[in-house]
C-alpha cells in the first residue's frame, strides 16, 4: 500500500457543514497548474485560462481522482476490504476507482455497461478499460438492457444499482466487505474533493483572478455541486457554469444539488438554481456520442492549442462555453473564465476517432522515409 490514509480538516468556511469526511488517502499531484489558453473562437474582450485538472497524476488522472481520495478513505475506516462501482465501458471513474484500489489495497470490481447491443465478449480490451485490467479489477460487462432494468415475460430484471447490491451480497457470501461507491463517484463524501480544490484555488490567489467558472457536469455532477457549494460558502465571488453532456433534464440535475445540498445541511439556505447555473443544449446525440464534425473541432483545437480534449466532456463543455459567450453573453459575471479541464484522456483511445483522425486534412503530414 502506497498511499496512506491521514485525517482530514476542512478549510474553516466550510467547518459548520454537514457530512465532513474524518479522512482521505492523498492520491492526486497537486496543485494543479492554471495558465492562459489561447482558444480559437472566443469573442473579443475575453480571456480564457485553463486549471489543469487532467495533470492529477497519469493512470490516476482527471476529476474522479479528487472524489476517490476522500470515498476510499471511507471505504478504509469501514473495514471494507473490496470495493465494488458501476459505469460506462470507457468511465474515466472506473478505471481511477480500479487504479486507486490496487494502490491502496483494497480488491475493485467494477461492472461496466457494454456499448450498443455488442456481444460483451466482443468488447476491445482498449482505452480505460485496458487500464482496468491492467490495475486487476474484476469486471463484469453488462449489456445496455440489464444496466437499464428491464421488464420480460418473467417480471423486471433490476438495473446496475441493484446489480450492485446483488454482486455485493455474493462477495459478502464468500466472507468478504464491499464498499458500493455510486455511478460517477457523486456522493456526499466525494464531493469535498472539489471542496479541496477551491481550497487550493484560494491559496493560490487565483479566484480573485477569475469571474466566472465553466465546466462539465454528468453522472451525478459531485464535481460542479463541490465548487458551487465552496463558492457560495466563501462569499459567492464567482458564477458557475455546469454544461450537461448527457440527456438528463433540469429537474433530474437540480434535485442532485438539493439533495447534496440537504444532505450538507444547506438545504434550509440555498437551492441549487442559486448557486450553479447548468447549461443545457450541448449533449448532441447523447452521452459519449459525437460527430465528424465534433472531431474536426477538437482537431482545430488540439492543433492550435496544444490542449488535447476528448470528445465526450471536455469537447462539448467548451463548445458550449464558446457558443454561450457569443449568443448569451449576459449569462456570465465577467469576462475573466477559467475553464476546468477534467481530463478524461484516456477515453481517446477507444479507437473511436482514429478513422475520422486518418480522413482529416490536418496540417501536419505524415510522410514515409525513405521516400517512394
Ligand atoms: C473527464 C470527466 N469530466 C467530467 C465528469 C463529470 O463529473 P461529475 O460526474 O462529477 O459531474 C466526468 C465523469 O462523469 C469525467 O469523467
Amino acid at each position: 500500500m502506497y498511499a496512506q490514509v491521514e485525517k482530514y480538516s476542512p478549510p474553516a468556511w466550510a467547518h459548520d457543514l454537514k457530512c465532513i469526511p474524518a479522512s482521505f488517502v492523498k492520491l492526486a499531484q497537486r496543485p494543479t497548474p492554471v495558465h492562459p489558453w489561447n482558444l480559437p473562437g472566443v469573442p473579443d474582450g475575453y480571456h480564457i485560462s485553463i486549471h489543469r485538472d487532467d495533470l492529477t497524476g497519469c493512470t490516476l488522472s482527471g476529476n474522479k481522482i479528487r472524489k476517490i481520495e476522500f470515498i476510499l478513505a471511507e471505504a478504509i475506516e469501514q473495514k471494507c476490504d473490496c470495493v465494488i462501482t458501476c459505469g460506462g465501458f470507457q468511465s474515466n471513474h472506473c478505471r481511477a476507482v480500479a487504479v486507486a484500489c490496487t494502490q491502496v489495497g483494497l480488491e475493485c470490481h467494477l461492472l461496466l455497461r457494454c456499448p450498443g447491443d455488442k456481444d460483451p465478449s466482443l468488447v476491445q480490451c482498449n482505452g480505460n478499460l485496458l487500464l482496468d485490467r491492467l490495475a486487476g479489477a474484476n469486471i463484469v460487462l453488462v449489456t445496455p438492457a440489464y444496466y437499464e432494468g428491464l421488464h420480460t415475460d418473467k417480471g423486471y430484471v433490476p438495473g446496475l444499482k441493484d446489480k450492485m447490491e446483488v454482486h455485493a451480497a455474493k462477495l459478502r457470501a464468500e466472507g468478504k466487505k464491499p464498499y458500493l461507491i455510486p455511478i460517477g463517484g457523486s456522493n456526499v463524501t466525494g464531493l469535498w474533493g472539489q471542496i479541496e480544490v477551491f481550497r487550493e484555488l484560494l491559496e493560490q490567489g487565483l479566484i480573485e483572478q477569475f469571474d466566472d467558472i465553466v465546466l462539465p457536469i454528468a453522472c451525478g455532477g459531485g464535481t460542479s455541486i463541490g465548487l458551487a457549494v465552496a463558492n457560495y460558502l466563501t462569499g459567492s465571488k464567482l458564477r458557475i457554469h455546469a454544461v450537461m453532456v448527457e440527456h438528463i433534464d433540469a429537474d433530474e440535475a437540480y434535485r442532485w444539488v438539493n439533495d447534496d445540498l440537504a444532505q450538507l445541511g444547506l438545504a434550509d439556505k440555498v437551492k441549487g438554481q442559486d448557486i450553479l447555473d447548468i447549461v443545457y443544449g450541448y449533449a448532441g446525440d447523447g452521452y459519449s456520442l459525437f460527430s465528424d464534425q465534433d472531431i474536426e473541432h477538437l482537431i482545430s483545437i488540439s492543433t492550435s492549442t496544444g490542449i488535447i480534449l476528448e470528445p465526450t466532456y471536455s469537447l462539448k463543455t467548451v463548445k458550449g462555453m464558446l457558443t454561450e459567450l457569443q449568443s448569451n453573453p449576459t449569462r456570465f459575471k465577467g469576462k475573466r473564465i477559467l475553464y476546468m479541464f477534467t481530463g478524461g484522456t484516456m477515453g481517446l483511445y477507444d479507437q473511436r476517432i482514429d478513422g475520422i483522425v486518418k480522413r482529416h486534412p490536418l496540417t501536419n503530414k505524415i510522410t514515409v522515409y525513405p521516400e517512394t
